[in-house]
């Protein structure tokens, strides 16, 4: 059947604007890292995707390699696109990376133009699509000039395959130099995609100041640390939670950072939200963040991390207890 949208779907989500851009984001995004690869089910992930577009998401971020195995995120999404988002393309903010392994060789990898220019020609392929809205080099190459990998995003923008240019996981003083690179070729660096949540707190170590300074938008990605900041381990490793693949979330990891999420657990129970919502209010009172790209692998998990947006103020005592509980051993 003919999908149709909710007609209030824009009734409930903020929009906030990125950086000193003309675009604005929902405060929740949806990435499609995992859970909507060929190893998943592409109902469940269908479902996940045009429920959260019914809640108001508007934004969905991919790179090349998501899966698995890679592309076929690209592949499923593209799927969604044609049968039954086709309607709505202009509504969506879609977004792709390259930069990290896709195909053998030298090229499939790292930051060059090469490898970046092709990478777009791919996904635009499996996407289905003429252009992104925001195409990302995914990470810093240590080995390319900064000015090929940055006029590699000018060309794509220029080229009108990708209407904006990101970056993502960029150290600051990096950030800093892409920027102004960016900036000096007239295609400027629209958004900063990150990781950040109550466990992992490097951008704040210089990296928001920068954001900041250069006016550019900010997309905090794994604000649940990837489900560890909700109840999904309270109880133990659930038999269909990521953990169980001990791919990039392990279980050592989870035991070793429980006592702070079952502090961080208690504080969020006495302000009546889940942890998954405290979590979500926690990252987007950063002023530099303009949203929270989230994962999901059901309906109920995505919208129990919309009711985030219900409760985002933080009274003083509540962000001094939530210090006390990440010093918890
Ligand atoms: N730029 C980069 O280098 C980079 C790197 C990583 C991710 N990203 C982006 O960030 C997006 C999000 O990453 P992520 O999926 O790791 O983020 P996350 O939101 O921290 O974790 C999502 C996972 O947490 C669990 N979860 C979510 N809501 C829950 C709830 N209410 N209750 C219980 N469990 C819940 C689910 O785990 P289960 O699957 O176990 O149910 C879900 O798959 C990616 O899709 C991608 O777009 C970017």
């Amino acid at each position: 059947m003919t999908f149709a949208s909710s007609s209030s779907r824009y009734e409930a989500m903020p929009y906030v604007r990125c950086g000193r851009s003309g675009l604005k984001l929902p405060g929740i995004s949806l990435g499609l890292w995992q859970n909507f690869g060929d190893v998943n089910s592409y109902a469940t992930g269908r479902e996940v995707v045009l429920r959260a577009f019914d809640l108001g998401i508007t934004h969905f971020d991919l790179a090349n390699n998501y899966g698995p195995p890679p592309g076929s995120a690209e592949r499923n999404f593209g799927r969604m696109l044609r049968e039954d988002l086709r309607a709505y393309r202009d509504e969506l903010v879609v977004s792709t990376k390259a930069g990290y392994v896709m195909w053998p060789g030298p090229y499939g990898d790292w930051g060059s133009r090469k490898s970046l220019l092709n990478s777009l020609d791919q996904s635009l392929e499996r996407l289905g699509l003429e252009a992104v809205d925001i195409f990302y080099s995914h990470r810093f190459d240590p080995e390319t000039p900064l000015e090929e990998t940055m006029g590699a995003l000018d060309t794509a923008v220029r080229s009108g395959k990708a209407l904006y240019a990101g970056i993502s996981n960029y150290p600051a003083e990096q950030t800093r130099r892409a920027a102004a690179i960016l900036k000096q070729l007239g295609t400027p660096c629209l958004i900063h995609q990150a990781r950040y949540n109550l466990l992992d707190r490097w951008i704040e170590e210089g990296l928001t100041d920068v954001i900041a300074e250069e006016g550019v938008g900010c997309i905090v990605f794994q604000p649940l640390a990837q489900g560890q900041l909700t109840a999904r381990y309270l109880q133990g490793i659930p038999a269909d939670s990521r953990a169980t693949r001990e791919w990039f979330l392990k279980t050592a990891q989870i035991h070793q950072n429980l006592p702070k999420v079952r502090a961080l657990n208690a504080i969020a129970e006495r302000r009546g939200q889940s942890l998954a919502e405290m979590a979500l209010a926690w990252v987007l009172r950063q002023p530099v963040v303009t949203s929270a790209l989230i994962g999901a692998s059901s309906t109920a998990q995505l919208e129990q991390n919309l009711k985030a947006l219900n409760r985002l103020e933080f009274a003083p005592e509540e962000l001094a207890r939530i210090e006390e509980a990440l010093s918890a051993q």
